[in-house]
C-alpha cells in the first residue's frame, strides 16, 4: 500500500475546497486504474486540511473506499478550560490520521520534543494514527511508530511544491541512519512533486510521500496519484 497524503497547511476555505474535491473525485473517477488500486488496497489517499474543514470534507467524500481525512496537528491538552484548543478527542470521529512533529510547528510554534511525544501518545488513545515527522537521520522516536516521515526542512517548499530536490540517496541513507523496520511506513516529504515522485516510487523503498504545495492544485495532486 502506498500513501499518499496531502498537507494543505494553512491553506483554503470551504468554497476552495469544494472545488478541490470536485475536480480531484472528477478526474479520479475517470481513471479505472486508480478506481482499482483504491479498491484493491494498494493506494491511500490521507487530505489533511486546515481544522475547520475536516468534516465538511468527510462529508464530501462520502465513504468513499481508501480517501480518508488526517489533520495537521492535535493539541496537548485532551479537554477541560482552554480556550482555542483542538482536542484528539473532537476530531476522532473524522479524522483517521495526524501529522505529528512537523517542523513547521517546531519552527514556528516552538513545539518541543517532549511535547511531540506526549501528542503522540494522545493520538494513540483516540485511535488517530499519528504520521511521525523527524527532520533528520539522527532524530529518535518511539519504538511504536507505525509511520514515519522524514521530512529535511531545506527540502520544504515554500508553497508551491518546487523546492530543494533531496536526492533518491540521501533518502535511502537517512531511511537506514533511521533504522526503520519492516513493520513502519516510511515515508518522505520535501518538494515531492508531479515531476519527480517517480524517481522517488521508483525505489520501491518509499512507502508513501507527504505532499504540501503540490497538493494544493487537485489536478496536480491527482497526477501524483496516478503515478503512485
Ligand atoms: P512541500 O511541503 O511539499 O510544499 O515541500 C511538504 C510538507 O511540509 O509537508
Amino acid at each position: 500500500m502506498k500513501y499518499l497524503i496531502a498537507n494543505w497547511k494553512a491553506n483554503k476555505n470551504l468554497s476552495e475546497t469544494r472545488l478541490w474535491i470536485t475536480e480531484f473525485l472528477k478526474s479520479i473517477d475517470n481513471d479505472s486504474q486508480t478506481i482499482k488500486k483504491l479498491d484493491n488496497n494498494r493506494i491511500k489517499i490521507i487530505i489533511c486540511p486546515p481544522f475547520p474543514l475536516l468534516f465538511p470534507l468527510k462529508q464530501m467524500l462520502d465513504g468513499r473506499k481508501n480517501i480518508v481525512t488526517g489533520c495537521q496537528d492535535i493539541s496537548l491538552v485532551e479537554g477541560g478550560t482552554y480556550t482555542g484548543e483542538v482536542t484528539a478527542h473532537s476530531i476522532e470521529s473524522f479524522a483517521e490520521y495526524v501529522i505529528i512533529g512537523h517542523s513547521e510547528r517546531k519552527k514556528f510554534f516552538q513545539e518541543t520534543e517532549d511535547e511531540i511525544l506526549k501528542k503522540f501518545s494522545i493520538a494513540n488513545k483516540y485511535a488517530i494514527n499519528p504520521i511521525y515527522c523527524v527532520a533528520t537521520e539522527n532524530t529518535s522516536y518511539p519504538s511504536t511508530v507505525k509511520f514515519l516521515c522524514y521530512e529535511p526542512p531545506a527540502a520544504i517548499s515554500g508553497g508551491d511544491g518546487h523546492g530543494n530536490f533531496e536526492s533518491v540517496q540521501s533518502i535511502l541513507n537517512a531511511k537506514q541512519e533511521l533504522k526503520v523496520s519492516k513493520m513502519i511506513k516510511f515515508i518522505y516529504g520535501g518538494s515531492v512533486n508531479r515531476g519527480n515522485v517517480a524517481n522517488y516510487i521508483n525505489t520501491g523503498q518509499i512507502d508513501g510521500f507527504l505532499i504540501g504545495g503540490a497538493s494544493l492544485d487537485p489536478i496536480h495532486f491527482y497526477d501524483i496519484v496516478k503515478l503512485a
